[in-house]
């Protein structure tokens, strides 16, 4: 295969909304024909190289590629990799491409899974970087509204906790800013606003209706979908500051009194403190199945860059 003719998943932009609806088109297909699928990677071998912890994506991703029947490889933290004596992420790239058919990457810095991929001779997938994006996160999202609102439109979404460095926030804001009639209810406390870049380049450009406040039951009778995130505590530079924010919002069934009766709170996980587990039993709360969409969705996605039919 030329270089050129790789794709990637570096950004939730670099697929199309079509292209992004097909995806979910064969992940429902798989969830309801799973023996179908169960041999369409046989020989092939993915790389999970993470150099963040994660239990989610690397997990899901291994389950994806072992349910296609193909075969799993890797590392769970740079301190196991040769990283640890200095090697640079392109030389583990340009080495793991002789190794795996695939690799999916989770990297601290900002733009590494770009640099990746210019060291790549076989698809890279951002499987998060740092504060930035993760586009595996936001198909998993998708998946998950599409299934539970039996739309990807007409949507009031809130996304609350910390918008500043929630990469899952970034990228879903980027995602669903492509579909008709979103509004978004950015609810933050003012550290953790999102960014402004953001504000002016997804939000305004695309001439997105949003609002900001700092108080979660402002607008919840409004809501469609409550998308509640962790404060990043690895992204702080003070952990006093990190101390203050982390229990800004904890949303638990009283708070919940007046929303909608099919309102579907959702979650990227791992939570803390932010969703009380009295809210665990409400059928309103998706973040577990959300959780395990993640493997169906991440099957459809390799099919895809594979070019397995
Ligand atoms: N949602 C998510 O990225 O979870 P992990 O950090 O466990 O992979």
């Amino acid at each position: 295969m030329k270089k050129e003719k790789i794709r990637n998943l570096i950004d939730i932009k670099d697929f199309s909304v079509k292209e992004i609806d097909e995806l979910i088109k064969v992940a429902n297909d798989i969830i309801t024909n799973r023996e179908k699928y169960s041999h369409k990677c046989d020989g092939k071998i993915l790389a999970t190289l993470f150099f963040e912890p994660s239990t989610r994506t690397r997990l899901s991703f291994e389950s994806a590629m072992l349910r296609l029947g193909g075969k799993v490889l890797g590392f769970s933290e740079a301190g196991s990799s040769s990283t640890a004596k200095g090697e640079t992420l392109g030389d583990t790239i340009e080495t793991v491409s002789g190794y795996a058919d695939i690799i999916a990457m989770r990297h601290p810095k900002e733009g590494a899974p770009v640099v990746a991929s210019k060291r790549a001779s076989v698809p890279i997938i951002n499987a998060g970087d740092g504060g930035h994006n993760h586009p595996t996160q936001t198909l998993t999202d998708l998946l998950t509204i599409s299934r539970e609102k039996k739309r990807l439109n007409n949507l009031t979404i809130g996304l609350c906790g910390d918008l500043k460095f929630g990469r899952t926030i970034h990228s879903i804001i980027s995602a669903m800013s492509r579909y008709d009639n979103i509004k978004f209810i950015l609810i933050s406390p003012d550290e953790l606003k999102l960014p402004d870049y953001t504000i002016t380049e997804v939000l305004e450009k695309n001439n997105i209706e949003y609002v900001e406040t700092n108080n979660l039951e402002e607008y919840m009778s409004d809501l469609d979908i409550l998308y509640m995130t962790r404060v990043q505590k690895e992204r702080f530079f003070n952990e006093a500051d990190y101390l203050r924010l982390k229990d800004y919002y904890i949303l638990d069934r009283k708070k919940l009194d007046n929303a909608k009766k099919d309102l579907c709170i959702m979650h990227p996980l791992p939570r803390v403190s932010e969703i009380n587990p009295d809210v665990d039993d409400d059928p309103r709360a998706k973040y577990f199945t959300q959780a395990h969409n993640g493997v169906y969705i991440r099957m459809a996605l390799i099919l895809k860059l594979l070019e397995v039919k």
